[in-house]
């Protein structure tokens, strides 16, 4: 597939099968990753892969949030949140390390090389036939989860990138305008 196709044709695949990537398509998904413009180079990306049970422990952070939130939580609701990651073989969430006192580098550009990173990773997967989904929700931003993955206050979860087979036609692609989103000052 060449550059141009793939830029212009990626798209989401929400139904994953087995299998997950295999270690060489995930090495060629993080080096895409790590293209991502960077301003001073501060490197402000961090990957956290979730695969087999690991999906597990991040399903009990899910529903330990939904039981934080609301101690009434009934037993339906925890175990939607249980099972939330096992919707893919696995899951990566990338995550803005955000240095703060770098001061010509303000947090926001920082999450948006992470976000780039992150759109690195689907171009990657799409390329290799994988399917990928981003995905945030309200988990992303959840103390609970924020805790039980590690991140330090001025960092972000940028997205949860569901990756594994294409389980499913990818659905029709959008057809934009790019006249109705660009202003020309000639
Ligand atoms: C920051 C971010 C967060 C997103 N979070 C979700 C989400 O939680 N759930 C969801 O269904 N789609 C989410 N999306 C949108 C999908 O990843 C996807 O882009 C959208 O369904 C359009 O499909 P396409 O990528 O094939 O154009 C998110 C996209 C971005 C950029």
């Amino acid at each position: 597939m060449d550059a141009l196709t793939l830029l212009h044709e990626r798209s989401s695949m929400g139904k994953l099968m087995e299998p997950a990537p295999s270690a060489g398509q995930l090495g060629a998904m993080y080096q895409a990753a790590l293209r991502a413009p960077d301003h001073k180079e501060l490197r402000p990306w961090r990957f956290i892969e979730f695969s087999g049970e690991g999906r597990e422990r991040l399903g009990e952070l899910f529903a330990e949030a939904e039981f934080q939130e609301d101690p009434s939580v009934g037993d339906e609701a925890l175990n939607a949140a249980r099972k939330k990651p096992l919707r893919a073989p696995m899951i990566i969430a990338v995550i803005a390390k955000v240095t703060p006192e770098i001061e010509k580098v303000p947090k926001m550009e920082q999450v948006i090389s992470a976000g780039c990173a992150a759109h690195g990773l689907l171009l990657a997967a799409h390329a290799q036939g994988l399917g990928a989904m981003w995905r945030s929700g309200k988990y992303a931003f959840d103390p609970v989860v924020r805790k039980g993955l590690s991140l330090d206050d001025d960092d972000e979860v940028v997205a949860f990138i569901y990756l594994g087979t294409p389980g499913g036609r990818h659905k029709p692609l959008p057809q934009h305008n790019a006249d109705d989103f660009v202003e020309r000052w000639d």
